[in-house]
């Protein structure tokens, strides 16, 4: 199946399979206050990446690298749902426009349409730093993802088979780079050890991409003869993955399985600085278009500001002191991995 076919394929077999959970948000309870000493419009919903700013703690993660029209369509769509709402957006892997000059229009037609905006661009491990400069060049990319998909690749018949020097690689990068980079999992998780080994190579923003969510390996599995299905319930789920890294890292971002205006206030009590969404929101935006993404984000800002309300803390910081009660699988993790 050609590269193009292939990325459609994906994104009609996420869309079908999305539903699964599992991040491990049911896990987490607060604790409810019933003199909250707060309106709704003491409310920030601010947060910081790093040096990034935003205006909401929430944003729409990296999906559809290549893929042809169809996808500088969808991309189309997302980056003016992504203006229109003043949320980040990361787009998918740059990759394809490296290897075939054609396909630049597709991810630069997001900064056209959002002139303003933050812009994240994606690469793979497997980029080097000229690459690194290219993908953020055809953007005008705010930070850089690197994204991490061993797990992906494998299930791929056509996927890598070497993963080495990936880390040293990140940290040329890293070091040769104008703009933050953000170094990302695709919904298997990360550990404490990997956050750890980041760290020293100088890595300063994580992104979790935990299991619960969109499932690389389900997608992949899907498409073949013999499947790997050991790895189809592989991985650290979001929750779990937050509390790993958090202590590492000061500023990390929550994604995996993240749908609703809860689990975002949840990911940022557990010491997350921003809540990313891909599936679910992929999904809206093919079922509703533009408008309809539009919609959910206003609506989900408005929950957000609510919730927070209800739980008498002004802004993210407040969020971080709040108690929590964890039960469940999340709790017999942490337990066993000494982070309860
Ligand atoms: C993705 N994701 C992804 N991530 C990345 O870093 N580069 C990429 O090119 C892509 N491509 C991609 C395509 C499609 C169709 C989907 C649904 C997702 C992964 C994404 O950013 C995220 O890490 C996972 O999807 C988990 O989040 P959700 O979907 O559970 O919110």
């Amino acid at each position: 199946m050609s590269r193009a076919g292939r990325k459609i394929d994906h994104i009609n077999y996420a869309l079908s399979t999305a539903s699964a959970n599992g991040a491990g948000f049911e896990d987490v309870k607060f604790v409810h206050q019933s003199l909250p000493d707060c309106a709704i419009d003491n409310i920030s919903l601010q947060t910081k990446i790093g040096e990034l700013i935003l205006s909401s703690p929430f944003f729409i993660n990296a999906m559809t690298g290549g893929g042809g029209d169809k996808t500088k369509t969808l991309n189309e769509g997302l980056a003016i749902a992504a203006r229109e709402t003043g949320l980040m957006l990361s787009v998918g892997s740059q990759m394809a426009a490296l290897k075939d000059s054609t396909e630049r229009e597709t991810y630069s037609i997001t900064r056209k349409v959002n002139p303003e905006g933050m812009i994240i661009g994606n690469l793979g491990s497997e980029a080097t730093l000229d690459q690194a400069k290219y993908a953020v060049d055809m953007i005008e990319a705010n930070a850089l993802q690197i994204h991490l998909n061993v797990v992906q690749e494998l299930a791929m018949p056509e996927g890598d088979r070497s993963f080495a020097g990936a880390l040293n690689r990140i940290e040329s990068i890293v070091n040769g780079l104008q703009v933050p980079v953000i170094v990302k999992e695709t919904g298997f998780g990360m550990s404490k050890e990997t956050a750890n080994k980041l760290k020293a190579a100088g890595v300063s923003i994580i992104d979790v991409g935990g299991y619960g969510g969109t499932n690389f390996s389900k997608i992949e599995n899907h498409r073949q003869d013999r499947q790997l299905a050991f790895f189809n319930d592989w991985g650290i789920p979001t929750v779990p993955s937050i509390v790993e890294t958090s202590s590492t890292f000061p500023s990390i971002i929550a994604s995996g399985g993240i749908s609703q205006s809860i689990d975002v206030i949840k990911s940022l009590s557990l010491g997350a600085c921003a809540a990313g969404i891909a599936g679910t929101f992929l999904r809206i935006l093919i079922e509703h278009g533009p408008e309809g993404l539009i919609e959910e984000i206003n609506a989900m800002k408005m929950e957000q500001t609510m919730i927070m309300t209800a739980l008498g803390a002004k802004n993210i910081v407040d969020l971080r002191k709040l108690p929590i009660i964890l039960s469940g699988p999340t709790y017999h993790w942490l337990h066993m991995r000494g982070l309860e």
